[in-house]
């Protein structure tokens, strides 16, 4: 192999103009629809304070490691061989042809991530208007409010949007308009200022509906013990009784992968755009650090506090049994409706979401667009165009089928994520080696990393992880593979969504063999 830094071939590649850029530009990959949206329900699902402990344990074993490992693999990839997307960075590390088809994930699980969370985000901005025009001011039940969410999905008749399809439709292009600009304009002049002018509302519309939701007081006198005190108890309180279940523990892994973007190949790529000696421990840290102060100090504090002390906390907790969004988008609107000046506080819980999604779904494409853009040589306007269109065409099924979104998310964003993180952390860690790797994660870096982390990346992170893989093996694999528990008229949905799943996922192969090939042809290097 050549040394890359001198490769006449070699794209110029772009880099984050300033620091404080980088920072908001990867605060806005991780911070997303996770923290607000997935968080809360993941919270109240597995018990609050039970599911605390497993929480900030998977931070430490899973999250805090994995986020330098990723940093380094992306800086190593970009700065040293000019590589921001996984394939090529897994063939230089390991030096070996093989290594990118380990990379595979990395464009997968980006784009089907993508697929979805492009539906949802779009729900967000739909609803942002719905606040601030009251188009749901009049529903009072949760279930009237369901049934407003599905009709506007297209899922149900009513006369709330006798368009079926449309409305969801036209937000979903918008939104998806609106993430292929920002990818097309670039690292700087798209994501970088996206990044700038998003971060800073998100944070503020949080603050704003923190602030209400501490000062709400005991809305109903009839029930003297629902307040928003009574939420965070129930967050807050360690509960160790249910720590030898194992579902807590499995929930907890899977919520710090994706609210962290690990496992993705979206940390790596950003990162690929930092320079060859720049910090990435104390950079990566505080992208990690910022992420979980928006997850469970912000997103601890609105949702479940507020559904508690209108619904109180067993209703909140059957809530967000019930479904992924039925927190979010049914008992929210409510609440609203419950509040003075509930038109803006809606809109700005919508916005807030909308905005912690976009600085998400645009870490997604970018990956992809670094695979085309790099391994095909391809402009960045027709690597955006490939990716509009393969978003858009395969974005159909999720919006007119509904099983389609919770099976995406399921092998995608929980199963691809996990297993990717363990490909990686083992190529790092063992195939690289770990003096190299930690020679990777150190240089340039701002603070002294924690001998500890050392060892606990070549062991701890992929004992975890096998564990993990272990018991999802043995509890789910079968049963969830025969579609056990799945409604009967849902089963063909369910195979279809894994069939494009799998055309993907073999398409995705097929582009990275012959993209290297065609590298190769050209004399190119990795
Ligand atoms: N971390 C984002 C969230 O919490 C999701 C995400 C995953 C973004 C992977 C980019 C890449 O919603």
């Amino acid at each position: 192999m050549s040394k890359p830094e001198s490769d006449p071939l070699l794209l110029p590649r772009e880099a984050w103009a300033s620091r404080l850029g980088l920072i908001l530009a990867m605060a806005g990959n991780a911070i997303g629809l996770g923290n607000f949206l997935r968080f809360p329900v993941q919270a109240a699902r597995n018990g609050g304070g039970a599911f605390m402990i497993p929480y900030f344990v998977a931070l430490i074993l899973l999250g805090i490691p994995l986020m330098w490992v990723e940093w380094a693999i992306g800086r190593h990839g970009g700065a040293h061989h000019g590589h921001g997307s996984t394939p090529g960075m897994f063939q230089a590390l390991a030096q070996r042809p093989w290594a990118k088809y380990l990379g595979v994930l990395g464009l997968f699980n980006p784009l089907v991530v993508l697929i979805y969370y492009t539906c949802i985000e779009s729900w967000t901005m739909a609803y942002s208007f719905f606040s601030a025009t009251g188009r749901y001011f009049g529903i009072t039940s949760r279930g009237e409010m369901g049934v407003f969410l599905q009709s506007f999905q297209g899922f149900a008749e009513s006369p709330h949007f006798p368009a079926g399809f449309g409305t969801a439709y036209a937000f979903m292009l918008l939104t998806l308009g609106l993430n292929v600009l920002i990818l097309y304009k670039g690292i700087v002049a798209g994501i970088e200022r996206l990044a700038k002018i998003a971060m800073p509302l998100l944070f503020l519309f949080a603050v704003a509906l923190v602030v209400r939701v501490i000062t709400l007081g005991t809305p109903d006198a009839a029930h003297p013990d629902w307040n928003a005190a009574a939420g965070m108890g129930y967050l807050w309180n360690p509960d160790f009784s249910k720590l030898m279940d194992a579902t807590p523990w499995l929930a907890a892994a899977g919520q710090i992968f994706f609210t962290l973007s690990l496992g993705m190949g979206s940390i790596q790529c950003y990162a690929s755009y930092v320079r060859k000696n720049d910090d990435l421990a104390l950079t990566g840290l505080t992208t990690a650090a910022t992420n979980e102060f928006a997850e469970v100090i912000l997103g601890g504090c609105i949702a479940i506090p507020i559904a508690v002390a209108f619904f109180g906390l067993v209703e909140t907790q059957q809530i967000a049994a019930s479904g992924a969004y039925d927190l979010g988008f049914q008992a929210m609107p409510i609440i609203f409706q419950k509040i003075p000046l509930g038109h803006l506080f809606g809109c700005l819980w919508f916005g807030l979401l909308f905005f912690a999604g976009i600085t998400s779904s645009v870490a997604m494409g970018q990956p992809i667009m670094a695979f085309l853009q790099e391994e095909f040589g391809f402009s960045r306007r027709k690597a955006v165009a490939i990716l509009s269109m393969a978003v858009f065409l395969c974005i159909q099924p999720v919006v007119f089928f509904r099983p389609f979104l919770g099976e995406m998310d399921f092998w995608s964003g929980t199963i691809g994520l996990a297993l990717f993180a363990l490909i990686e952390v083992v190529l790092f860690g063992w195939v690289f080696g770990m003096d190299r790797a930690w020679e990777e994660i150190t240089r340039g870096a701002d603070i002294k990393v924690p001998r500890f982390f050392y060892h606990v990346i070549r062991f701890v992170t992929p004992a975890y992880l096998l564990f993990i893989f272990g018991f999802w093996l043995y509890q789910d694999a079968l049963p969830t593979l025969r579609m056990s528990g799945v409604a009967a008229a849902d089963r063909p949905l369910v195979l279809w969504a894994r069939g494009l799943m799998l055309f993907i996922f073999l398409l995705s192969l097929l582009l990275i063999g012959h993209a290297f090939g065609r590298r190769r042809k050209t004399g190119r290097t990795a």
